[in-house]
């Protein structure tokens, strides 16, 4: 498939934190592609560039916020320099990782049609896409509260409603599945897996949760000092558990079982998925 999201050799430094002081390098030539309807997990320690990776995909870097940016970046095909970011907010949607911060509205249904109104569509469709977004989020019991006064897993889910009724082509996740516990986290990504079928929307997520990976990935990406490290399917990349650990990531538990029975009797699996190790230790130890 072609490619939808593309960086090419992308350089992201922001100013320098005082006089004499070097402006700190964050992105160091990221060149990466995603493809129309792919998922990649973009994974990657603490501090290395993941939301400032993400920036980058809405036009936030280089439009409005301050430090340099070389390279390129292209959705559907269009410059990030010419598209300004109201232009791409109609393409791409990007659920912060600090929900909050996203918020402007003093109801969680006017946040939700926020982004309805300004594109001017008319009042059914609005209702329409708002209590579906509600719905499908799981929102739909707050919608006269205020956005700010939500747990931390109830704003992340009213950000991604209020973004995800944009029907956006691209949905970039960063850190999505935070503040919400196991259940909230597998409802967040069944609705994440739904919009996709239903509108083949190619998406970047930003994760932590490896175990989570192989529930909606197609391909990983590991971010690592200011470059990619790693990228590939996910078995090729979470195959390198000795070079993940030394980036300060690991692989998804059950990956992980399956190599410690290394060269024992049931040695020689590389499961992702529970689902898989099970089936196969069912057929291993029988019955
Ligand atoms: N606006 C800014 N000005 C200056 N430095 C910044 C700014 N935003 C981020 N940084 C720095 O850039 C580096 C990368 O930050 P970024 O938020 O992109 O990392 P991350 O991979 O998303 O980390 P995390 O996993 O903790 O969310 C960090 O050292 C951070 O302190
Ligand atoms: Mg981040």
């Amino acid at each position: 498939m072609a490619p939808f999201v593309v960086l090419d050799d992308v350089h992201v430094s922001y100013p320098s934190p005082g006089p004499g002081l070097e402006a700190p390098r964050i992105l160091r030539g990221v060149s990466l592609s995603v493809a129309e309807g792919e998922c990649l997990a973009l994974l990657g320690p603490t501090g290395a560039g993941k939301s400032t990776l993400c920036l980058c995909l809405n036009g936030l870097i280089p439009h409005l916020v301050d430090g340099t940016f070389r390279g390129g970046v292209h959705i559907a095909g269009h410059s990030t320099r010419e598209w300004t970011p109201g232009e791409l907010s109609q393409t791409v949607g990007l659920v912060f990782q600090d929900a909050e911060s996203q918020f402007v509205s003093m109801t969680v249904e006017d946040e939700v049609a926020f982004g309805l109104e300004s594109l001017g569509l008319p009042p059914d469709e609005i209702e329409g896409r708002l209590a579906e977004a509600l719905e499908v989020m799981e929102v739909g019991g707050l919608r006269s509260r205020s956005p700010l006064e939500l747990s931390g897993g109830q704003k992340q889910r009213v950000a991604l409603a209020a973004v995800m009724a944009m029907r956006p082509r691209v949905l970039v996740l960063d850190e999505p599945t935070t503040n919400l516990d196991p259940v909230g986290k597998a409802a967040l990504l069944r609705a994440v897996s739904r919009l996709r079928v239903a509108w083949g929307t190619t998406i970047v997520w930003v994760t932590q949760d490896v175990d989570w990976v192989p529930h909606l990935a197609d391909r990983v990406a590991v971010l690592w000092e200011g470059q990619i490290a790693l990228e590939g399917g996910l078995r090729e990349v979470f195959d390198q558990g000795a070079l993940l650990r030394r980036m300060g990531l690991r692989v998804p538990q059950v990956r992980e079982l399956a190599a410690r029975f290394g060269s024992t009797g049931l040695g020689g699996y590389a499961w992702l998925g529970v689902d898989e190790a099970a089936e196969a230790l069912r057929g291993r130890l029988g019955g």
